[in-house]
């Protein structure tokens, strides 16, 4: 059987600034791993001085998009002051994607925050919105003759969660007592040295609305510098299903509400394309067993085709900005993506108008609290050296990629 994908399908895969570059310390993650609330990316794989030999192997890969975030810090490294030579940076890493082939999808603010952001209270600020909005347009103004997918926030439910709920993130703030009480806190609140209260919740829910004000902002600033900028936001989809009990069907719809609906109804009118996000599903009451990827999660890549249909009544254009696996050994990756991709068409057999593939990552990476420990990577990175080396499960991929079209 043959699953052709349509015309001009865009395939490849993601990195974010922080889990790769190396050399970034004036942000909220690298102070918070100066304090060793969590572990320090350092020189990660040296992405920012050997991006042309990652994009080389991409387009060896027979990529044809790829995606990355800019790092703010580096942009706007005191409040109001934008770093001329860094924008050029990112000038020369576009270049070295067109040169390639490669459709570029930039991400404006991927999870870390400048210092004098976070230091003057981030997105708790009251007029966070418009400091957003103004480094957004700002970078869209300098790249956007190069660039045409910009996506304002990465994940902005996962980020506000982890940072305000959890208190496993900058600024390390918890609900204590719920989390607790689930049994989710596993020593970490005693590392990072989170501070908890009931009121986190409530502070959570600003953050939520400011990141929801910041994008609208964003949106608008970023239209009257580039008008024909395509502008969007990247959402996190877990897909929330319940078994036969309608309780669980209840409990499916509440949190797929809370965590995808809430935000992108109230983003509405405010951007053109949808990126997506996919790694995880919830069954209520299921009690079958799954395998577990690295990260202790279910493997259960077919879940995209729900969290797809979840996006499609948004009437937008979809492109898949992430999902992949953590699988040091190679094992189960390549079987993942294809179980992924057949899922993928599916969802546009049904309907769903997805124009890309993003496979997180092309490169092993910095996974956040829990450091260099897992492996996401098509290229496995060689920490010491920084050598690169193409996983068996990368060819498989590029099949695919190099025919726009999935055989089984
Ligand atoms: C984030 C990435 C992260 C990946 C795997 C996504 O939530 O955008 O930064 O590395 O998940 O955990």
């Amino acid at each position: 059987m043959k699953l052709t994908f349509p015309n001009g399908f865009y395939w490849g895969a993601a990195t974010s600034s922080y889990q790769v570059e190396g050399g970034i310390d004036n942000n909220d993650w690298a102070k918070a791993g100066r304090e060793e609330k969590v572990p320090v990316a350092g020189e990660s794989s040296d992405h920012y001085h050997r991006y042309e030999e990652d994009f080389d192997i991409a387009k060896n890969l027979g990529h044809n998009a790829h995606r990355f975030s800019i790092e703010w810090s580096r942009i706007e490294p005191e409040e109001g002051r934008f770093d001329e030579k860094e924008i050029e940076h990112y000038r020369d890493v576009l270049m070295a994607l067109k040169e390639r082939g490669l459709e570029p999808f930039i991400t404006l603010w991927h999870f870390t925050l400048p210092l004098w952001f976070s230091e003057s209270g981030g997105f708790e600020r009251k007029d966070s919105p418009e400091i957003f909005a103004r480094y957004c347009a700002f970078v869209v103004k300098e790249l956007s003759s190069t660039c045409t997918h910009f996506s304002t926030i990465n994940e902005p439910n996962v980020w506000a969660t982890h940072g305000w709920i959890y208190g496993a993130w900058p600024p390390f703030k918890q609900v204590k007592m719920l989390w607790k009480k689930i049994g989710k806190d596993d020593g970490t609140s005693e590392r990072t040295g989170a501070t908890a209260s009931f009121g986190n919740s409530f502070v959570y829910f600003k953050i939520e609305r400011n990141l929801i004000i910041g994008h609208r902002r964003a949106y608008i600033e970023i239209k009257k510098v580039s008008p024909d900028t395509l502008v969007g936001v990247v959402k996190h989809v877990r897909f929330f299903e319940g078994n036969w009990n309608p309780f669980n069907k209840c409990l499916a719809l509440f949190m797929q509400y809370l965590q995808t609906y809430k935000f992108m109804n109230a983003i509405s009118g405010h951007y053109d394309e949808i990126g997506l996000n996919y790694y995880r599903h919830t069954k209520f009451g299921d009690r079958k067993n799954y395998l577990d990827t690295d990260m202790g999660w279910k493997v259960y890549p077919s879940g995209i085709y729900g969290a797809i249909m979840k996006l499609k009544r948004y009437k937008k254009p979809i492109f898949i900005a992430e999902a992949g696996v953590a699988d040091d050994d190679d094992d189960i990756r390549a079987q993942y993506l294809v179980t992924q991709i057949r899922a993928t068409h599916r969802a546009i057999e049904d309907g769903a108008d997805v124009r890309a593939h993003m496979y997180w990552s092309l490169l092993d990476n910095f996974e956040w609290a829990l450091g260099y420990s897992k492996r996401f990577g098509l290229v496995e990175i060689d920490y010491e050296t920084k050598k690169r080396t193409v996983r068996p499960s990368a060819y498989e991929y590029k099949k695919i990629c190099e025919s726009n079209m999935l055989e089984l």
